[in-house]
């Protein structure tokens, strides 16, 4: 079965043909990085139309790649939500047009069930139950899988998702967008002992995450110094990406505790974070854990997740009603 991911929830338009769930012939992303980077983050107004410029050619360009042509196409997935509504609606639009006048069937997904389907793409399967870490730019959260659509939300972010904490602190340092990657590299090269921002642990058993203190530790220490700040990036990104990482892991160690369920699936894009994955392995190693995280090229947002998602829902019989509505917020399980 060939399915055509369609993505564009957020400041990736994307698009990718993939063959029964697994297999990817093409996946095509255009990235918009170049037009958010002056704003130090994504500007919803610019966001819609650079996906309504690029969306066609996206798509276009994978059906090329992939060598089949719309008719042969036996699917189309298209993220639902959540998202930037005025994004989704892109997608959403295009995906219903195309469907219906090539009567091909269709299926809204949800982006961060799509984050954990990249792993479908490595032949990996989805080890039901497991616990879930999504960390992307606009979520931080943790669930209990137990199977397609069925989540229980264990905590989330109380304030920051931490990707955007990676954003804005790459904005107070002025390094670019998106800031994550940026960051990752210098870290790199700096001591995370350097400097001790603060870990928000919460409440003793809470699952919850709060990011906004430690961006606001960032902004007080860098205006604290005299002089630039220049000499120390390396250091500063350390210590804050440190601060980020030991909360992460914590909280999933806790979330494993309370289920007792040792599948651990990280996914979205800091799961591309080089100290994460590290931290993440350590932890896995001593405490038993199976970890499950899709390669570094698939973390980030991407059509391929979005038809891999899709092809499990029309394989279960599901098919968009007629009435598809794009969903800024759509929490997850709502198919269940
Ligand atoms: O999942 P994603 O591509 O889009 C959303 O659904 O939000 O995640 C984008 C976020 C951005 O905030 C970006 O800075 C962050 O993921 N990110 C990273 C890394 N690569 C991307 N954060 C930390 N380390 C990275 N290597
Ligand atoms: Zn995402």
């Amino acid at each position: 079965m060939l399915v055509l991911g369609i993505e564009t929830s957020c400041d990736e338009t994307a698009a990718a043909v993939v063959r029964d769930g697994r297999e990817i012939l093409s996946n095509v992303v255009a990235t918009q990085f170049h037009v958010h980077e002056r704003y130090g983050g994504v500007v919803p107004e610019l966001a819609c139309r650079f996906h309504i410029e690029r969306l066609l050619p996206t798509v276009s360009e994978a059906l090329r790649t992939a060598g089949v042509g719309l008719r042969e196409v036996d699917g189309i997935a298209v993220t639902q939500g959540p998202g930037l509504i005025g994004a989704l609606l892109v997608g959403v639009s295009f995906a219903k047009a195309v469907a219906h006048a090539c009567r091909i069937p269709l299926v809204g997904v949800h982006h961060l069930e799509a984050h954990l389907s990249a792993l479908l793409l490595e032949d990996r399967g989805l080890p039901y139950p497991f616990v879930a870490l999504l960390v992307s730019g606009g979520h931080t959260h943790l669930f209990f899988a137990e199977g397609l659509g069925r989540y229980r939300l264990l905590g989330q972010t109380r304030d920051d998702a931490v990707g955007e904490a990676f954003d804005k602190v790459a904005k107070i340092l002025d390094l670019g967008y998106p800031g994550g990657p940026i960051i990752d590299r210098l870290a790199r090269e700096g001591d995370p002992t350097t400097i001790s921002f603060p870990r928000a642990f919460l409440e003793p058993e809470s699952l919850d995450f709060s990011f906004s203190g430690l961006k606001t530790a960032v902004l007080y220490y860098v205006s604290g110094q005299r002089s630039a700040v220049s000499g120390q990036l390396f250091d500063i990104a350390a210590s804050f990406q440190a601060a980020v990482v030991e909360v992460l892991v914590e909280k999933l160690a806790r979330a494993v505790r309370v289920t007792g369920v040792r599948e651990v699936v990280v996914a979205g894009g800091v799961a591309a974070n080089t100290s994460l994955r590290k931290g993440l392995a350590g932890t896995a190693e001593r405490e038993g854990w199976r970890l499950h995280i899709p390669s570094l090229a698939l973390c980030t947002d991407n059509g391929a997740m979005v038809a891999a998602l899709g092809h499990a829902y029309f394989r279960g019989g599901y098919a968009a009603p007629e009435d598809l509505t794009p969903q800024a917020m759509l929490p997850l399980g709502w198919m269940s």
